[in-house]
């Protein structure tokens, strides 16, 4: 029998917190990720780490920032012309600004929007070609429970209301394309400690008490990779426009 063929994976902001556990799973598993971030020292570690598979092309890494129109531009060129499709599309990249209901800046808010979800829509759009060239095309935004209900706990108005546009993106994205056989599909986590928190340990513990009702344990990001490899597989072959909440309860209220 002879082996199945690597997935070809995109993961937007694989260079830290989620997103490298996301690339860690998907190397893992035999898949060719491609990644990229705006730090070219994160790449650089990331790099480092991975030197292996980048040396068997199993990892590409990619400096750029992907609200700027260029960037994607040459995201799609680049995997269009090493690999000919993209089976895995990970929305993964997000960013919290600042905190408050009233006291964020527009442009706070306008940037937050931009990277949280015109991206995820942008990405979709552009990898629209090589998706359909896919034998089993997914596509999985990265959510929060931040989304799902105004907790206090969420301390980000502009990011709440991002993550929770993106779940209603998601599901017109899987009614949009369900036709063309492509599954889109959102995981919603709850507290994960990584560099997004700013080292600000002591909300980490506290949201962790007050949200995760289940043992009121922070989740690490190998239990995300975990749902969002499942949603990548064929065991979800009938599953398009749910959300995967793996936030220990969070959302529960
Ligand atoms: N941590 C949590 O508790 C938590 C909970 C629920 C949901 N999430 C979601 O999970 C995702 C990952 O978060 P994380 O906690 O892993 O955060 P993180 O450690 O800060 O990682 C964010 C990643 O996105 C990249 N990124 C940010 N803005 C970008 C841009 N404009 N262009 C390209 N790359 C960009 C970052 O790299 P550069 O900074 O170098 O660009 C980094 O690789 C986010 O969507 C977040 O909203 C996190």
């Amino acid at each position: 029998m002879t082996a199945a063929a690597p997935r070809i994976v995109c993961i937007s902001g694989g260079t830290s917190g989620i997103g490298a556990g996301l690339v860690a799973a998907f190397i893992e598993a035999g898949d060719r990720v491609v990644t990229f971030g705006r730090d070219p020292e994160k790449v650089a570690a990331l790099a480092q780490r991975w030197g292996q598979a980048l040396d068997c092309g199993n990892l590409r890494l990619l400096v750029g920032d992907v609200t700027h129109a260029h960037f994607r531009k040459r995201l799609f060129s680049e995997i269009r012309d090493a690999d000919g499709r993209l089976d895995v599309l990970v929305n993964n990249a997000g960013v919290i600004l600042s905190q408050g209901d009233l006291e964020e800046t527009v442009d706070a808010w306008r940037t937050t929007l931009e990277v949280n979800l015109i991206a995820p829509f942008a990405l979709t759009q552009g990898f629209l070609g090589l998706l359909e060239q896919s034998a089993a095309p997914v596509v999985i935004n990265m959510s929060s429970a931040c989304a799902q209900h105004p907790f206090e706990t969420c301390t980000s108005t502009s990011y709440s209301a991002s993550k929770a546009g993106l779940e209603m993106l998601t599901q017109r994205l899987a009614m949009a394309l369900g036709a063309r056989g492509i599954r889109v599909n959102a995981v919603a986590p709850g507290v994960v400690e990584s560099p997004m928190w700013g080292g600000a340990i002591d909300l980490i513990d506290s949201t962790v008490k007050r949200r995760h009702r289940l043992r009121q344990e922070a989740v690490e990001p190998s239990d995300v990779a975990r749902a969002v490899l499942f949603l990548a597989s064929d065991d979800a072959r009938r599953i398009t426009g749910a959300c995967l909440n793996v936030d220990a309860g969070y959302a529960l209220g």
